[in-house]
């Protein structure tokens, strides 16, 4: 199996100093936390109402991973606006997102089997431009199907619904589990690189890391949380000593 590489969003860094309209905690240094223990890639989301991550931090965080060779994987939705700031930037990845204005957090995955004209072109724009797609998707074997039937090279399956349910000990994970298993098979049958995130903590990392088709894990709202405890760099390199344990067990 192959090594499973952490990608760390810090999107929620910055949703804490925009608690306060401060210049502190930067998602910048957080980045260079990251990296230095051990991160293999930052991801972050901008999103249409600047919620967190500014223009300015994504411009500072493209500077940060390219002169660090980690890659930036730009989370964005799929319109005009956000397509022209992928153009402009180009990071090594990018992953199309569905997002409502009133939405707490990304809350279901891209509707591509629905959507299939307006993602399309998107996708690729972004492979022409040297832009390695990913599209967040639900594990639905639909939905799995219609993103390779638009071009895209990764999808990052949806584990929120699946760490919800092992979180409040409701018998729906197990099914859900079953469906992330099977969703990165087929995902993996079909060509496609598969990466899983949303809501992963200590206690769900290992089963999801245990999934031998998944090559990267997003993880970032709990290690923020986390980080209050322990520090950034204690809570990534934990999460990743359980990744590489369960990984290593899985193999065995
Ligand atoms: N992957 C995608 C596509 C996301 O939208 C998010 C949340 O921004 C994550 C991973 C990380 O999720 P969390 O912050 O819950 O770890």
């Amino acid at each position: 199996m192959s090594r499973l590489r952490l990608g760390v969003n810090i999107d929620h860094v910055a949703t804490i100093r925009n608690a306060r309209g401060e210049t502190y905690p930067d998602p910048v240094r957080a980045a260079e936390v990251a990296i230095a223990a051990g991160a293999d890639g930052i991801t972050a989301h901008l999103r249409e109402d600047r919620r967190h991550i500014s223009d300015s931090d994504i411009d500072s965080l493209d500077a940060l991973t390219k002169r660090r060779g980690r890659p930036l994987n730009f989370e964005m939705a799929v319109t005009d606006e956000m397509l022209a700031i992928a153009l402009r930037h180009k990071p090594r990845a990018a992953c199309l997102v569905p997002e409502r204005r009133e939405e707490v957090t990304t809350e279901g995955g891209l509707n591509v089997a629905g959507e299939h004209n307006r993602v399309a072109p998107v996708v690729a724009q972004l492979k022409q431009a040297g832009i390695r797609v990913s599209l967040f998707i639900e594990p639905d074997p639909r939905q799995i199907a219609a993103a390779a039937s638009v071009g895209t090279q990764v999808v990052e399956l949806h584990t929120g619904a699946y760490c919800m349910a092992v979180r409040e000990r409701r018998p729906e994970a197990e099914p859900l589990y079953r469906r992330l298993r099977e969703g990165a098979a087929q995902a993996a049958a079909l060509g496609l690189e598969v990466h899983a995130g949303h809501g992963i903590d200590y206690e769900t990392v290992g089963a999801i890391a245990a999934i031998p088709e998944i090559a990267e894990l997003n993880i970032g709202h709990f290690l923020i949380g986390e980080a209050i405890f322990t520090g950034l760099d204690a809570a990534i390199r934990r999460m990743r000593a359980l990744m590489d344990t369960a990984r290593d067990e899985a193999a065995a």
